[in-house]
């Protein structure tokens, strides 16, 4: 059985902990039953990531059979992952929810959209990569106690490429909670209420010339961009190239443009940019996934 996942991209600027789309950008699970539990990697991360039981995707099945009353038979999994790892652009959400759909698929179980989240909200505690990544698509999601989630879907404007600038370096996404303030004014909250609403209205209404406005943020964006250098830069380049929106991919080190041309142009000098700052990068363009994580033949 081999279970498909897409990389995400959250937040979009004023939508922090809320916004999330899925990209066409896989980390792929060939999954088998298996004497004992065994781990292979290829692709990003293959050199660091854990094949042994503190491995995610199995952490996340075994921790699904026991939630869902089922055996947690030993099983093979070989990764193959082109999602770069701690760069916010939702490698873990793909391991978490591709070791539950492991459990699901292997017992041949039923599973709700909404009951598979809440086992994946064992793992992480911010729903905004996990949501997209299970059902393609942007997706608004908010948490309803600890560990239910209500969201919603929309499909991507098809205009929309996404170009992903990709620094060498990473940035764990509890260091970059870390440097947010745990309390805001009224007027930054109004700020990015305006805005995240406006995200969704826009994308809507194909107004693509708001997106810039909406992908402007005072909660988290403004503190975080010190762990990105670069971000300031490129996102000015980037408009001046003719972008629709820029902002911190998730919780970074990824920076994101949604554009209708330019795309290739945008990420070559997003690359100039991070080297004159003295780190290497690379870029991506994609597209958003419309279907989310699959079972494959
Ligand atoms: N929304 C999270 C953050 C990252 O910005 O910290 C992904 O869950």
């Amino acid at each position: 059985m081999q279970i498909v996942v897409p990389a995400t991209t959250s937040n979009l600027g004023a939508g922090f902990d809320a916004f999330g789309l899925a990209l066409t950008l896989y980390n792929r699970f060939t999954v088998e039953e298996s004497d004992a539990f065994a781990v292979e990697i290829y692709g990003e991360g293959a050199d660091r990531l854990p094949t042994d039981v503190n491995n995610l995707f199995l952490r996340a099945y075994i921790r699904a059979c026991q939630e869902l009353g089922v055996d947690d038979r030993p099983i093979r999994v070989v990764q193959e992952n082109e999602i770069p790892v701690g760069r916010g652009l939702g490698s873990s959400a793909t391991a978490i929810l591709g070791g539950i759909l492991a459990a699901v698929g292997l017992n041949d179980l039923k599973l709700s959209e909404e009951e598979i989240l809440e086992l994946a909200l064992l793992f992480e505690g911010h729903p905004d990569n996990l949501v997209p990544a299970l059902v393609g698509g942007f997706t608004v999601s908010a948490l309803v106690g600890e560990r239910r989630v209500v969201f919603e879907r929309l499909d991507f404007p098809p205009e929309l490429r996404v170009v992903l600038l990709v620094p060498e370096f990473e940035v764990l996404t509890e260091e970059a909670r870390r440097v947010l303030p745990s309390m805001v004014s009224l007027k930054d909250a109004v700020f990015n209420l305006q805005r995240a609403a406006l995200m969704v209205a826009a994308l809507v209404n194909r107004d693509f010339e708001a997106l810039r406005h909406a992908a402007e943020d005072r909660l988290h964006q403004p503190f975080r961009s010190k762990l990105v250098p670069g971000f300031e830069v490129f996102k000015e380049e980037a408009y001046r190239l003719g972008a629709d929106a820029a902002f911190i991919s998730g919780s970074g080190s990824t920076l994101a443009v949604f554009t209708r041309k330019n795309a290739d142009e945008i990420g070559r000098r997003g690359v100039e940019i991070m080297k004159r700052l003295g780190f290497a990068a690379r870029y991506k363009v994609l597209e958003a996934d419309a279907e989310g994580a699959r079972w494959a033949k």
